[in-house]
């Protein structure tokens, strides 16, 4: 059979792709001709995939906590694509940004939305019995949520309030404004003051990771990026729009619903029982407590006054009602 002036103009543009390189189009068309065809499981690496939850008790709704979180860092994984897109364009616009941004808010919204799985999801009797076999393993360790709020903001807006004042005139200065985040004060030891080893742990693997990322994001953070926009560009109301629900849904709306989940399982009469983390759980994860704000510029004095406010108080005195 006679081949189609299609396919013929086909490997013409083939033959000419590997001239390029000095390679051999009748080698690759061997390559074509063995090749296996793909399959649904082989491109997903299902089998992979599915084998790792491994718990480590046999209480069946530990795989439920395996994996909700496993679904939670491939979103977290998701927003970072977006956002590296977003620092790396070489001619940014607000059609690009703003698409991306949208997806980001998108996946946190599936989180937010999703986080039921959890304070409904599982016994209680189970779940208090299966997280002590995991001390001192905390979601307090999670790479991937430290990058996203690396990414998405100037350093220094993710230093501890308390700290901030100290850093405003020396925001180069990575090594040191990194021994004062946020979440460095969220871990440590109530009765003792030092840092529980979840923190120890984590540090030690993460902090020059972390701190190299924190450099190469300087300038290409979220914040940046949209600043980098034409004036009229970032006056744009769907962009102002965008990244003012971004900053809702990570530093709000998300931490709400987990904070329900920490209170669901660990609020209980007569005492709370303690984080895995080792962490005052009540006094760091509200967050009107913890006050992270990415785009403190796009917020009015009043907003980010009652940060994190809205819902908290219903939460905060509820007592895990919903997972009866
Ligand atoms: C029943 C479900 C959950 C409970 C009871 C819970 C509880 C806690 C507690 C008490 C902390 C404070 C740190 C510590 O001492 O351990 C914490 C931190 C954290 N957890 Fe969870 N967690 C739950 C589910 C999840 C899930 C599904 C994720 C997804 C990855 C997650 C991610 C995190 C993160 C990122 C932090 C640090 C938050 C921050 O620094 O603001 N948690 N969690």
């Amino acid at each position: 059979m006679a081949l189609s002036e299609e396919i013929i103009e086909r490997v013409e543009k083939l033959q000419e792709k590997y001239d390029v390189t000095g390679q051999d189009l009748s080698a690759y068309l061997d390559g074509l001709l063995y090749a296996d065809y793909i399959s649904y499981w082989n491109y997903i690496h299902l089998d992979t995939l599915l084998s790792l939850q491994n718990p480590r008790t046999s209480f069946p709704d530990e795989e439920i906590f395996i994996m909700y979180h496993q679904i939670t860092e491939l979103y977290f994984k998701l927003s970072l694509h977006e956002i590296k897109q977003i620092g790396e364009h070489e001619s940014l616009n607000s059609e690009f940004f703003l698409r991306r941004i949208m997806r980001i808010n998108r996946y946190f919204e599936a989180l937010t939305k999703s986080f039921e799985v959890m304070y409904k999801g599982m016994d209680r009797d189970q779940f208090l019995k299966f997280r002590m076999s995991l001390i001192p393993a905390s979601g307090f360790q999670s790479a991937q949520y430290r990058k996203i709020e690396i990414c998405a903001t100037p350093f220094i807006n993710l230093v501890h309030a308390d700290q901030r004042e100290q850093f405003v005139n020396d925001q180069e200065n990575l090594p040191e404004m990194f021994n004062y985040l946020y979440w460095k004060r969220g871990a440590t030891e109530e009765e003792t003051g030092k840092k529980t080893l979840t923190l120890r742990q984590f540090e030690a693997k993460y902090t020059d990771e972390l701190l190299k990322l924190a450099g190469n994001y300087k300038d290409t953070n979220i914040w940046m990026r949209y600043k980098s926009l034409t004036e009229e560009e970032q006056a744009d109301s769907k962009v102002i729009k965008a990244l003012r629900q971004l900053d809702s849904y990570v530093n709000v709306e998300w931490p709400l619903m987990h904070l329900k989940s920490a209170i669901t399982y660990l609020k209980r009469r007569p005492v709370d029982a303690k984080a895995t983390g080792g962490t005052n759980w009540q006094q760091y994860l509200p967050p009107q407590f913890q006050r992270r704000i990415f785009f403190p510029e796009l917020w009015s004095q009043e907003e980010k006054d009652n940060w994190g406010k809205n819902f908290v108080e219903s939460i905060l005195n509820s007592n895990g009602e919903d997972n009866e």
